[in-house]
């Protein structure tokens, strides 16, 4: 793991931009996996502010609440549409569907991902160590799948919601394997309550219980956190 301390988000964004720009430069890049959650924004408001062009890219996401319609505000579908898509459009986008037959749209995504594997995966972390919505104890060896949300990551994203009985209690997402399976991988974090999940992605023992642990195997994987995501390193 290459881990890399910058002063804050905006010092993140810019770093987490270059590693996607050298590698747009450098190799055949032609998926890229984007992550929702208020960590990325920075990074992608990078990406909209730049010259580069993703319009010959795919980009697939990694997760979506089941139940929430794709022009729902507090969909992952609509916050891509928000905070990236809108302004720099890719050859075509992918969000796994949560308003399907959570059976159909899995197949559906796992058709997606094989068709067309990802080069770059960018990716937030939860406060108990969750990427995606693999929440602690989800197989190492899960593709996409329905995922039941923990009661800690219910209520931090209660935050976007009108109180937790709002924040959906399932959600479609890729899996460890999926993940695991990009060519590259640039983790972001920021601020003191990312500290512990951090310490135990980089430092900790590889367990289920932590699921971003996972990613100590992976050979090319960026960890980009300020001094505050860094600090019981
Ligand atoms: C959600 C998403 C994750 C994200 C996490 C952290 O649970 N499914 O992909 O990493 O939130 O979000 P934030 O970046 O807002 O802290």
């Amino acid at each position: 793991m290459q881990v890399i301390v910058v002063k804050d988000s905006h010092e993140g964004g810019k770093k987490a931009f270059e590693i996607i720009e050298k590698m747009m430069k450098e190799d055949e890049v032609n998926c890229i996996g984007l992550a929702t959650g208020s960590t990325p924004i920075t990074l992608y408001q990078e990406m909209v502010n730049s010259s580069l062009d993703f319009s010959d890219k795919v980009s697939v996401n990694l997760d979506e609440y089941c139940g929430l319609e794709e022009n729902h505000p507090q969909s992952y579908h609509y916050f891509m549409q928000e905070h990236l898509l809108n302004h720099k459009p890719f050859k075509k986008s992918y969000v796994p569907d949560g308003m399907k037959d959570p059976d159909e749209a899995i197949k559906e995504y796992d058709d997606i991902l094989e068709n067309c594997p990802i080069d770059i995966q960018i990716l937030g972390i939860g406060e108990n160590g969750h990427v995606g919505f693999n929440e602690p104890g989800t197989s190492f060896a899960a593709k996409t799948h329905l995922a039941e949300l923990s009661e800690s990551t219910i209520e931090a994203n209660s935050r976007f919601f009108n109180g937790n009985e709002e924040v959906p209690k399932t959600a479609i997402t890729m899996g460890i394997k999926s993940i695991c399976d990009a060519k590259a991988i640039v983790l972001l974090a920021y601020g003191k309550s990312k500290a512990e999940a951090i310490a135990a992605t980089v430092e900790g023992p590889v367990t289920e219980e932590v699921p971003a642990s996972s990613l100590q195997n992976h050979p090319n994987i960026f960890v980009i956190i300020d001094e505050d995501a860094a600090a019981k390193l």
